[in-house]
Formats: structure tokens, C-alpha cells, sequence
């Protein structure tokens, strides 16, 4: 049953993926963000008319209520990782979440998926994990049939994760292990995480759920670095680097326009990152999770030395 869905952060690394498959379903798709110029890779992937980016900023309530307006199905999944300016955890992961609950509220929204993250908790350490748990928190008491999504670590094609550390290694001798690189993750595949999106706000019998997302198997920091190494065919140095050096690096690299570490991210760090074993997940929802090692190769390939046309067995590190 395709209707009219609007998707604020529809640009992203994962709206991307939730568009093609409620495009492939027929739904007629407002994707609202920022930048709707940045947006526009995405209309090919529907027919001419049924994508249509267009700005908003989740920190405008009267302009998020009128994309909300008329639509059967709303998916929220603006988030950052960092802040900057007027773009806080704050305003984007807590008030944002909650005027667009509210606007689906108010205006009779059918469904409303709410994209969080592991570890959301009202009382985290972390601003991120802390404004989550806010936005939760809030969602549920505007609209509590919404079904919130909480992620692990998120791996495919355009992740910020393994590319970043692949880019890395590009050019630097050594990679950091934050305390020790011991903190455990569940990564979960794009594709099911979209797929899993999308069953959200369309099954019924999702409404008012949490689910928490975590691919087949949990490993080390330091081990999803080797996988990376592996994958890249590169041989570089990982250096543990304790979290108390971590957060006095961070002081001054968070400083950057476009931070590679923050204080915030190392409080992050220090916490494990994995499904708890009562949490409603995948299963639940009728996916398989697919792994890691299958699907790195099919995009870690382009920092092998020479790209990935060139013969793996002869290429140096
Ligand atoms: N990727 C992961 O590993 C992961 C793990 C756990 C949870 N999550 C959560 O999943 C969601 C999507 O993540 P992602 O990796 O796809 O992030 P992303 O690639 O950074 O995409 C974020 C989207 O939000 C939009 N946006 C940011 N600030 C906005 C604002 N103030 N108003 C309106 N739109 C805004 C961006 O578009 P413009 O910049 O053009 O506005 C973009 O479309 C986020 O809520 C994130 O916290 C992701």
C-alpha cells in the first residue's frame, strides 16, 4: 500500500538506500533536507515527478510541519556526528525528533519511523548517546505508536566507518587503536538496514516497537581494523592510544571545520556498541543480516594499491 512518504535526511549514506526501495514500492517521495541541490542524485531512481528533494531544516518546526503535511508515512533520519554552529546533537537529535512527532501527531500521520542509534540513553555520557535518548524519549510521548531504529555501526558502499579508516591508511604509516581498540561492535549492512526502515513504516504490527540492529557478528575495534587492512591489502602499525591521550588529541582536533576525532566521539568510544540479547531486531523482522567479510570486498577494493583492476596476489603493501 504506497502513498506519500517524507523522509528528512533522505540524502544520507542511509536515506539513500530507504528511497530506491520505497521508490521500487510506488510510494510518492519528498526527501527533505538542507540542500535539495545535493539531493538531486536521487530522482533517477524513481520515475520522472515521484522523488522530489526539498529543503528543510529539522530546526524549523513550521517548515517541518508543512512537508509532514498529507503524508501516510514519515521516516525522520537527519543526525550528525559532530557539531557545528546551529547544527548541535541537541537541536538536530532531540528537538528536531520531536517537532517532527509532534507535526505527525498533530497532523494525523499514518506512521512514523524515528532513526536513533545503540546506546541512545537520556542520561549518556556522550552528547550523541544523551540527545538520542532525549529524542526517544520524546517521540514516544508525541506520538507513541512511532517505531524507533537504533543501529549498531552502519558498513556499505558510502560508510563513513571503513572508508574513513581505508583513507586513512592510504597515507598514514599507522592506525590508532582508542583504548586499545578493545570496545566490541555489531555493524550492520545498509541494505538491511533500510529494508528494515521501511518494514517499520509499513507493518503495522511495528507501531510502538524499538528495535535494535546488529549485524551476524560482534567484534573488537581493533579487529574491524584488520579487516579493513586485509581487505585493502595493506600492512600498517596499529598504535594503542589510551582514551584519556585520545580526549587531549581530541581537544584540539575537534577544532577543525571538519573534525576527524571529537571529545564526544571518544566518550562514545568507551562504550560497547552491541544489540542486547532482549532487544526486538532483524529477526523480528523477517531479515537475515549479512556479513561484513562478504560485502567489504565489494567496495575496500578501490584502496587497494594500483585499484581494483590490479592482480591482488601480486601487489605489494
Ligand atoms: N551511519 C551509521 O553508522 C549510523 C549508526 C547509528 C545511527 N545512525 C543514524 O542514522 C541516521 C542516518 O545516518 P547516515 O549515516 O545516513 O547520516 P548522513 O549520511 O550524515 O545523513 C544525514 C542526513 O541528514 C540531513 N540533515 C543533517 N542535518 C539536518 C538538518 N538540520 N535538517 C535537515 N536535514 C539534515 C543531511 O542532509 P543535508 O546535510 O543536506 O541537510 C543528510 O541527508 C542518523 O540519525 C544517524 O545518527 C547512523
Amino acid at each position: 500500500m504506497a502513498g506519500l512518504v517524507t523522509i528528512f535526511g533522505g540524502s544520507g549514506f542511509i536515506g539513500r538506500h530507504v528511497v530506491q526501495i520505497l521508490a521500487k514500492q510506488g510510494w510518492v517521495i519528498r526527501v527533505a533536507v538542507r540542500k535539495p541541490s545535493k539531493a538531486r542524485f536521487l530522482q533517477p531512481l524513481g520515475d520522472v515527478g515521484q522523488i522530489t528533494p526539498m529543503y528543510a531544516k529539522i530546526q524549523d518546526s513550521a517548515r517541518v510541519a508543512e512537508l509532514v503535511g498529507g503524508a501516510d508515512l514519515v521516516i525522520n533520519l537527519t543526525g550528525i556526528l559532530y557539531e557545528s554552529g546551529r547544527q548541535t546533537f541537541e537541536a538536530v537529535h532531540h528537538k528536531g525528533a520531536e517537532a517532527v512527532a509532534k507535526a505527525c501527531a498533530d497532523q494525523g500521520v499514518g506512521a512514523l519511523v524515528q532513526m536513533s542509534a545503540l546506546g541512545a540513553d537520556p542520561k549518556g555520557e556522550a552528547d550523541y548517546a544523551r540527545t538520542k535518548g532525549a529524542g526517544e524519549a520524546a517521540v514516544r510521548a508525541a506520538f507513541p505508536k512511532a517505531a524507533i531504529v537504533r543501529p549498531s555501526i552502519v558498513f556499505g558502499p558510502e560508510d563513513s566507518f571503513f572508508n574513513r579508516f581505508a583513507e586513512m591508511s592510504q597515507f598514514s604509516p599507522f592506525l590508532p587503536l582508542i583504548g586499545g581498540g578493545q570496545t566490541q561492535y555489531q555493524p550492520v549492512y545498509v541494505g538491511d538496514v533500510a529494508r528494515a526502515i521501511v518494514t517499520c513504516g509499513t507493518d503495522p504490527n511495528c507501531a510502538g516497537e524499538t528495535y535494535e540492529l546488529g549485524g551476524p557478528k560482534v567484534y573488537r575495534f581493533k579487529e574491524l581494523l584488520e579487516l579493513m587492512l586485509k581487505e585493502t591489502r595493506r600492512k600498517r602499525r596499529l598504535v594503542s592510544l589510551s582514551f584519556g591521550m585520545a580526549d587531549f588529541i581530541a581537544r584540539f582536533a575537534q577544532l577543525a571545520p571538519v573534525p576527524p576525532l571529537t571529545r564526544d566521539q571518544v566518550r562514545l568510544l568507551r562504550h560497547d556498541n552491541v544489540v542486547s540479547p532482549e532487544a526486538k531486531g532483524l529477526a523480528d523482522l523477517g531479515i537475515s543480516p549479512t556479513l561484513v567479510e562478504s560485502v567489504l570486498p565489494t567496495y575496500l577494493d578501490q584502496y587497494r594499491i594500483g585499484g581494483r583492476f590490479k592482480d591482488p596476489a601480486k601487489s605489494p603493501s
